[in-house]
């Protein structure tokens, strides 16, 4: 069973995280989260998401993933995905800040986030920022690069409309889609363009 660490930091766009969550849940996949304090705060505000950071307990991740999922602490750098030799086989940071993509460009390793993400390029392993920042700046702009010539997928958060969404939910899902297309997992969507 292959291993996807989802990692949710303090952007805007929980939602993305969920429905990553649901559909990464339905395929045979062993599920890992780890949740920055900022990404909580985030989360409880879009989407009344509340972490625990003493249990490692998370309220209001979607049904379909309760049960599946291992929650890490982000300051836990002794956690197995902060080594080489325990590395995923793919992490996603979703939605991922502007201060995560600049601290894995730095390659800080300071925290579970920056470090797992550096594991994963260092192991070729692959790596997905679900950015969602607007404008940009150059600062961004450059970590950004940093990280795509380092092998990053970059992915601002920018779902398709053509297939008239219907939910955000659906919209999230037809985005959902293309980041799972970028681990090996190929889901079968109505958002996806057939001519
Ligand atoms: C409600 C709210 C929304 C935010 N949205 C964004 C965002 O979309 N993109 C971003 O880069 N930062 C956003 N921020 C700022 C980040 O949360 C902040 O830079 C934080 O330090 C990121 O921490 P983290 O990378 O450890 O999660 C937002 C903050 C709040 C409170």
């Amino acid at each position: 069973m292959k291993e996807l660490l989802i990692a949710v930091t303090g952007a805007s766009g929980t939602i993305y995280a969920e429905r990553l969550l649901r559909a990464a849940a339905a395929q045979d996949f062993r599920l890992a989260l780890v949740i920055t304090p900022e990404g909580a705060r985030v989360a409880a505000q879009e989407r009344g998401w509340a972490v625990d950071f003493d249990s490692l307990q998370v309220n209001g991740l979607p049904r379909e993933a309760e049960g599946k999922v291992m929650h890490f602490h982000p300051e836990d750098l002794s956690a197995r995905y902060a080594s080489g030799s325990s590395v995923p086989d793919a992490m996603v940071v979703i939605p991922c800040s502007m201060g995560a993509a600049g601290r894995i460009a730095a390659g800080l390793g300071n925290d579970l986030v920056s470090r797992a993400a550096e594991v994963c390029l260092k192991e070729r392993r692959p790596l997905v920022l679900v950015t969602r920042e607007s404008p940009l700046s150059i600062i961004d702009l450059r970590n950004l690069t940093t990280l795509a010539e380092a092998g990053a997928v970059i992915m601002p958060a920018a779902p398709p409309f053509y297939e008239k969404p219907k939910s955000l939910e659906d919209l999230a899902d037809y985005f959902v889609a293309r980041i799972l297309d970028q681990v090996g997992i190929h889901i079968e969507h109505p958002g996806r363009w057939g001519g």
